[in-house]
């Protein structure tokens, strides 16, 4: 097995990963992995269209952003988090334009357009494809740097612990088993909603990192609250699937829902209609959809006056191979699984519960987010926590300990051999992983799928938008099923993903047992009478 030294290894190549990665480029040697290509769209930020949240227009400030990712949140926001992410949100991503990133205007000035729940337009964007931008901007600009090495196509499979200490990580890359020996890993991979049959993650988005960090000893929290966005493409699809997410900002610019008779309903269920906070929208779709017995309400945009492909290009060339005119025709949506609120817990320095282990992004639960997520905050948490990760990171004990690995021209090659021998991840001793699997007795790629399906259609039938305890038990039932998987030494990409899923699955269903009221995205169906912690009429 090929072993290599790094002062840093990143795992993740998002907004999070390469936040983290831009603070330390110049620290030391920093390795970024990623499950797929660099910009290959395997991760949530490559697929991010809405925008990014800052208080950067005259007339915002960073107290009213506060404010109205308070009121998001259902009254469970970390309200010293929350400072930290408005205060610090604006410079970063002044920052990031600085780098080069082109986010649209409109007569030369920033155009900031409108999302659910923010009390000011406030989000700059890059057309409908925002994310796809900023990883553009901040992997031009890691490709400059010579400390840097990306790793595509290599996975992580375990994390490496000495004395309760992260001293590196197992990774694949294709094929071949690679040791990444490092002074701190960062965990950067994301969220998990692939754990839901209907979703609008990218396939990577399996939640591994969540897994690891929580057998390593880590303490994960609010995996209950799991985000449902109101508004994906809806065509019939039966099987498990990414969907097509036609973004808020198209409510944002006065698209409108309706029911299957036609008739507009928002403004029954909130004041602030189709831009009320997202849980309430997914839910207000979702009871619509119900009392009809339909799989779809319609998003209407006769009244939106931008000009519809110019500002929405991404949507209207899909919608179009859907032969669907956004112009002329309404667009079939429903909700689906979007956004994890909980993860791996973390302070305000992304540290966690491992010496030498941080974590940042859509994998951390930070309490920003409250009991919901407030539109387009997500990108701007990257931005903002992967910088403190890295300052951190910089005046971390294990940095100061030793002087840096190898030299700016030390690029390394992947194997192009097979592995001979060596400990396999996850391996333990006296028995080899070959021996666990028979013993197991979960042996195909084949079988694995069959369980991740079942895991995403459990969750999406009995831990979806509305839940009950009987549905939770029932899907706990179900996910025991499988419990041998949890057995499996994660010896391949795929093995870890469906453990990750299943891992996931069974801590969600249980903390979404356990918490019994309904509040922000977790809604409780047999505790609905208490849901009341802010203004909705659902
Ligand atoms: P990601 O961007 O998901 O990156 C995770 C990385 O980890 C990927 O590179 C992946 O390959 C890698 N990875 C995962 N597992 C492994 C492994 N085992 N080994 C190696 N690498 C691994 N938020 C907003 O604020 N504004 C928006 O407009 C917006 N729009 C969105 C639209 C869509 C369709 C989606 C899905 C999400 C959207 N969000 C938006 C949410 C936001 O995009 C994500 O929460 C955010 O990008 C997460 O960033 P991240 O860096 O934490 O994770
Ligand atoms: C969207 O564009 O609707 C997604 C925004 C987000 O998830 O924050």
């Amino acid at each position: 097995m090929q072993v290599l030294d790094f002062d840093f290894v990143i795992v993740g190549s998002g907004i999070a990963g390469l936040s983290a990665a831009k603070g330390l480029a110049k620290a030391g040697r920093v390795a970024i992995l990623t499950k797929g290509a660099i910009r290959g769209g395997g991760s949530s930020t490559h697929w991010a269209q809405g925008g990014v949240a800052a208080a950067i227009q005259e007339g915002d400030t960073p107290d009213l952003h506060f404010n109205d990712t308070i009121e998001a949140g259902a009254g469970l926001c970390d309200e010293k988090m929350v400072r930290i992410l408005v205060e610090e949100g604006p410079d970063r991503v002044r920052e990031l334009i600085e780098l080069g990133a082109d986010f649209d205007k409109v007569d030369g000035q920033l155009h900031y357009t409108q999302e659910g729940a923010h009390s000011k337009r406030r989000i700059l964007h890059a057309g409908d494809a925002t994310g796809r931008e900023i990883e553009k901007t901040l992997g031009r600009y890691l490709l400059t740097e010579t400390l840097v090495q990306f790793f595509p196509h290599t996975s992580i499979l375990d994390l490496i612990i000495e004395n309760g200490h992260c001293v590196g990580i197992q990774a694949k890359h294709k094929t071949d088993d690679v040791m990444f020996r490092a002074k701190v890993v960062i965990l950067a991979t994301g969220g998990a909603c692939q754990m839901y049959a209907r979703n609008t993650n990218p396939p990577s988005s399996t939640g591994d990192g969540v897994a690891l960090a929580y057998w390593a000893g880590c303490q994960v929290k609010d995996l209950e609250f799991v985000q449902f966005h109101p508004t994906t493409l809806a065509l019939g699809d039966k099987k498990p699937i990414s969907l097509f997410l036609i973004s808020e900002a198209v409510r944002g610019e006065g698209g409108i829902l309706r029911n299957s008779a036609g008739k507009r309903f928002m403004p029954e269920y909130h004041a602030l209609a189709e831009l009320a906070p997202r849980d309430v929208v997914s839910r207000a779709i979702f009871k619509e959809m119900m009392d009809a017995g339909t799989s779809q309400v319609y998003l209407d945009l006769s009244n939106i006056t931008v000009d519809i492909p110019k500002r929405f290009p991404t949507i209207f060339e899909r919608c179009m191979e859907a032969k669907i005119d956004i112009r002329k025709q309404f667009i079939p949506v429903a909700p689906a699984a979007h956004y994890c609120i909980g993860g791996v817990v973390v302070d305000e320095w992304g540290r966690t519960d491992v010496d030498g282990l941080y974590a940042v992004g859509e994998v951390t639960a930070t309490g920003i987010h409250g009991a919901n997520r407030l539109a387009s905050n997500s990108l701007l948490e990257g931005m903002v926590f992967g910088a403190r990760v890295a300052e951190a990171v910089m005046g971390s004990p294990a940095l100061k300990m030793g002087s840096v690995r190898g030299h700016s021209d030390d690029r390394v090659r992947l194997p192009g051999s097979r592995i001979k021998s060596g400990m396999t991840a996850g391996e333990s001793e006296g028995i080899t992983a070959g021996e666990v699997r028979e013993l197991c007795a979960v042996p195909t790629d084949s079988d694995l799928m069959i369980v991740r399906h079942s895991v995403q259609n459990a969750m999406w039938e009995y831990v979806g938008i509305e839940r009950n305890a009987a549905g939770l038990r029932r899907a706990l039932g179900i996910l025991g099923l499988h419990a041998d998987v949890l057995q499996m030494p994660h010896d391949t990409e795929l093995i870890l993903e469906v453990k990750s899923l299943l891992q996931l699955a069974i801590l969600t269903t249980e903390m979404a047992l356990a918490r019994c009221e309904s509040v922000g995205a977790h809604f409780r169906s047999d505790f609905a009478h208490i849901s009341k912690k802010r203004d909705v009429l659902i």
